[in-house]
């Protein structure tokens, strides 16, 4: 299995970022892992386009369910695909909250991507309240159940597990904590998938930095991070990416 390191800018970045590709790329030449920038969407085509003949891929932050249509504003996983996108994230939980997107949502949202030939990297995770209640596991298995359509192999899906707590907060769960959630999450799709759930990436994401990275890519399970404001600056994504071997 190839390690991955995504880079979700959110609602950051104008044409001038369009220099931190340069940056990463001359940084880290030959990643030991895939390495994947989703800029926001009036980027992805330049920076598709930026990233040629490096081995950085790109990718959406969200797609419509529908290909094409009457959706003012949306943009399909089709025209991610033309706009040189490999992977889409679909059900991040600030699209949970503030878009009101739900499991069925999701769902629907990452077999767009497939249906474009692309992958989805479905983010799921509880908040502080739910793990201040002793309801993580049950919380998160409930999302994973509900967003990830039936057909998920190794290569069309991609997991991220994100506390909700702590994106953007600069808080961590323990290592133990991670480990055990997606111990968890393993279980549960080589439960449902079978032998192909062994080789689905689960990624860590929630304010990992070139700090905390290697420590966390050492816990079980962990296959990779999905990484916001630390990649947003190609020295500190170049960090996470050297410390995913
Ligand atoms: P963060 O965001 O790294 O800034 O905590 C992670 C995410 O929301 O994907």
């Amino acid at each position: 299995m190839q390690k991955l390191a995504a880079g979700n800018w959110k609602m950051n970045g104008t044409a001038e970022v369009l220099a931190e590709i340069a940056a990463l790329a001359a940084a880290e030449p030959t990643p030991a892992c895939e390495v994947l920038i989703c800029p926001p969407a009036t980027l992805l085509s330049r920076l598709s386009d930026a990233a040629k003949g490096s081995p950085i891929r790109t990718g959406a932050q969200d797609c419509h369910a529908n290909e094409g249509g009457a959706h003012t504003g949306d943009i399909s996983a089709e025209m991610v695909a033309d706009a040189g996108g490999h992977y889409i994230i679909v059900g991040h939980s600030e699209r949970r909250a503030d878009h009101a997107e739900t499991d069925a949502i999701v769902r629907a949202k990452a077999e767009a991507a497939w249906r474009a030939g692309l992958s989805a990297i479905i983010c799921i995770g509880e908040t502080l309240e739910e793990r201040e209640a002793g309801r993580t596991i049950e919380v998160v298995g409930g999302q994973l159940a509900g967003s990830v359509p039936d057909g998920a192999t190794g290569v069309n899906t991609v997991i991220a597990y994100e506390p909700v707590w702590a994106i953007g907060t600069g808080k961590v769960p323990t290592l133990d904590e991670i480990g055990a959630v997606h111990d968890d999450i393993r279980t549960r799709l080589v439960d449902r998938f079978g032998a192909t759930a062994n080789d689905m990436r689960l990624l860590y994401g929630g304010s990992v930095k070139p700090g905390n990275a290697a420590e966390i890519f050492g816990v079980s399970n962990v296959d990779g991070a999905l990484v916001g404001g630390a990649s947003l600056k190609a020295a500190d994504f170049a960090g996470i990416v050297s410390a995913l071997k």
